[in-house]
């Protein structure tokens, strides 16, 4: 048996904790801040009802052979806030969250051998506390080794897939392309279909260029015509689709741009790489 704890409940974290139900040998605890009583998953293949442990008070729970942190990075830290009671001396943290820097974001509080990132492609949203809408595939991404065998595990019987990867940089960095391009969407307050406008699509190129150049000074492998991949990857989507940093703008709620471009100037100093454009997004969309 694996005992699970998941921090964060909301569109990815209800998701998994859904779908690490269905596996009879996984022992599954959520960390709620909303607080609900059970989780009802949506999924294009039918409706999943689960009942997880759900707790609100640190000590209503203790150290788990998992802590799955789903929150947004910038609740990382209120989230760690829960460390203190979860984790304990072979407890593993795994950080189903976007970007290319989830063990640097966790290192303050465990060894980094014990972070595993985890890639999430799957999109889904929140319909209510306890109730997510799962609208295709999940696949999880981890690095190839020991603790990604043992994560895999925790997803047999369940409909998501989990795979490992020798080459977790460049599948990152690949994702933090995609991301950091739709800052333009957040700016504009278009949907998807701003990148058929040639000169939208200009500013998104740019962006994609500066983030694929840190990039490969961090060590990803990306094509030369990336930029012209993520225009092709926004042509092809819903006309109507919107981004999570789009739609956490025009909620006025608060945006995950330091993980998306920040990371990016942040970076791209490191390695004497200028960074104008991912700069002036970051700017535009941090003044009060
Ligand atoms: N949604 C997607 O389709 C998608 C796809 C790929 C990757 N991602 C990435 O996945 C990560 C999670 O995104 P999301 O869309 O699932 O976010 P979300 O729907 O906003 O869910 C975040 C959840 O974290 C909870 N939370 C925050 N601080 C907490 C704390 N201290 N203790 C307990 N719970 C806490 C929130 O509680 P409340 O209920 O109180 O708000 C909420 O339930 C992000 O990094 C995102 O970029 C998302």
């Amino acid at each position: 048996m694996s005992a699970i704890t998941l921090i964060g409940p909301g569109a990815i974290g209800g998701m998994v904790a859904a779908q690490l139900c269905q596996n009879p040998r996984n022992d599954v605890t959520v960390v709620a801040r909303t607080p609900f009583s059970k989780l009802w998953l949506d999924t294009p293949d039918g409706e999943l009802l689960a009942n997880p442990r759900i707790v609100s008070q640190p000590g209503d729970t203790g150290p788990a052979d998992w802590v799955l942190v789903a929150t947004k990075a910038y609740d990382s830290e209120s989230a760690a806030t829960w460390f203190a009671s979860l984790v304990g001396e072979r407890t593993t943290v795994a950080v189903l969250q976007n970007g290319v820097n989830h063990v640097e974001r966790f290192s303050a509080w465990l060894p980094r051998e014990r972070i595993l990132p985890v890639i999430v492609d799957c999109p889904t949203e929140r319909v209510a506390a306890g109730h997510i809408r799962q609208r295709g595939p999940a696949l999880l991404t981890v690095p190839s080794g020991e603790l990604a065998d043992r994560f895999q595990a925790l997803f047999a019987d369940t409909g998501v897939t989990c795979k490992q990867s020798d080459d977790f940089t460049s599948m990152a960095w690949w994702k933090l392309c995609i991301n950091a391009a739709g800052v333009v969407n957040a700016l504009v307050l278009q949907p998807a279909r701003i990148a058929r406008d040639e000169a939208a699509a200009k500013v998104m190129r740019a962006i994609v260029e500066e983030t694929a150049a840190v990039g490969r000074a961090e060590g990803a492998q990306l094509s030369p015509d990336i930029a012209d991949e993520v225009i092709d990857i926004y042509r092809g989507q819903p006309p109507d689709s919107v981004n999570s940093l789009h739609a956490d703008r025009a909620a006025g709620r608060p945006m995950e741009i330091d993980l998306r471009n920040g990371v990016v100037v942040e970076l791209g100093e490191k390695h004497g790489i200028a960074t104008p454009y991912n700069d002036m997004a970051v700017s535009l969309l941090t003044i009060d």
